[in-house]
């Protein structure tokens, strides 16, 4: 069977996966409330539609930090691509830069950043977990500068890692011969074993739970790179964002992997949206599954979002064409969508779409 959307491709990767790779890659924390939430959430967004419209012709592209994109969709940064396919985020990085998008790379990637970058035609941005050590965080922000990556994402909602119950019973760890790679010259590439989840205990061990507002002006004094503040769940921190000089943030949960029962991030865009007043760039993540999804997040004030699962479920499926072909139902739900909502321009989406 061809798979035609989102949820045909989970079905396939479920399939082909491991069960230690598909509970990792699919789990919330704790009872899930938050992951289902952050899909349910949009179903309860209905779309208002004008007729008589010319929509003979639409123009998905859109720009992010002044970079041109050919929809508003961006890859968001996942770990651990190489429990998905051998090819592992290279694959991913082809796959993005084919669709004129841009992939952004987690810390806790199988590959060498190097590689990723020199194997799209699209930019790479850097997701940055903040290491208690902090010569490591500047050594691996010196490394992927030079490698080419454009922006960094920094994730703060992840002070230490939420329980995701699959992978405590699962005794969660890399298979044999995957590496947390671009951290290996630093000392940093395995999980350790434990009786809970590895990744959890690598992350009490190297990352930093103290990590402030202050930090982000340390961070401005160590790069010149632009900073995205990825984990913003409410107002008041979209403010501070702003007012700590972040060039853009991402309204996310971590899809729902973090907090459990903390709001679904489409609820949580519209307050962002009034707060930040157009000063900085939003972007939203969590639970993007069609193309109605993008169109109400853009709707509601989101300049792109991120997809997380759909692209790993593309992956695990296919490997590079699997990660495309899950970019084009998503380029191809979204058209359909601006085409019956009488919108030819992702630039003329607007809060007059949303009943
Ligand atoms: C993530 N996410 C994530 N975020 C991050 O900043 N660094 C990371 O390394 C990871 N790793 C990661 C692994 C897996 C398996 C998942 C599912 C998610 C969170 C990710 O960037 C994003 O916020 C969510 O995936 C968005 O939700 P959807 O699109 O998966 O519903
Ligand atoms: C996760 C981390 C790695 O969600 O961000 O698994």
């Amino acid at each position: 069977m061809k798979p035609v959307n989102v949820s045909d491709f989970e079905k396939i990767a479920a399939e082909k996966l491991t069960q230690m790779a598909y509970d990792y890659y699919r789990s919330g924390s704790h009872d899930e409330i938050t992951l289902s939430e952050n899909i349910e959430a949009f179903k309860r967004i209905f779309l208002k539609y004008r007729i008589l419209v010319d929509v003979s012709k639409r123009d998905l592209s859109t720009e992010v930090l002044g970079q041109k994109i050919s929809m508003p969709v961006i890859i968001a940064p996942t770990a651990f691509h190489k429990m998905a396919h051998s090819d592992g985020e290279v694959a991913t990085a082809k796959a993005a830069g084919d669709a004129g998008t841009i992939m952004i790379l987690s810390t806790l990637s199988n590959s060498d950043v190097e590689d990723v970058v020199k194997a799209s035609a699209g930019p790479v941005w850097f997701q940055l977990y903040v290491y208690k050590d902090r010569a490591v965080t500047k050594e691996l922000i010196e490394r992927i500068t030079k490698a080419g990556c454009k922006a960094l994402v920094l994730t703060v909602d992840a002070p230490i890692l939420g329980t995701r119950e699959r992978d405590v019973r699962n005794r969660f760890n890399l298979p044999e011969g995957l590496s947390i790679k671009n951290l290996l010259p630093l000392n940093k590439d395995k999980l350790p074993e434990m009786n809970d989840s590895g990744l959890a205990g690598y992350a009490r061990e190297h990352l930093d739970p103290s990590l402030s507002w202050k930090d982000i002006e340390w961070l401005k004094s160590v790069t010149d790179l632009p900073i995205i503040i990825k984990g913003i769940g409410c107002k008041e921190d979209a403010a501070l964002a702003v007012l700590h000089g972040a060039d853009g943030v991402v309204v996310s949960n971590h899809g729902g992997r973090q907090l459990d029962t903390s709001r679904a991030t489409i609820d949580v865009l519209p307050e962002v949206s009034d707060t930040v007043n157009g000063k900085i760039e939003i972007l939203l993540d969590g639970g993007i599954r069609r193309g109605t999804d993008i169109l109400k997040a853009v709707a509601l004030g989101a300049k792109a979002v991120l997809t997380g699962r759909p692209v790993l479920w593309g992956l695990a499926a296919d490997g590079q064409a699997g990660v495309s072909a899950v970019l084009e139902i998503f380029r191809n739900e979204l058209d359909v969508a601006m085409a019956l909502c009488g919108c030819d321009s992702v630039k003329k989406i607007s809060g007059d779409l949303i009943a």
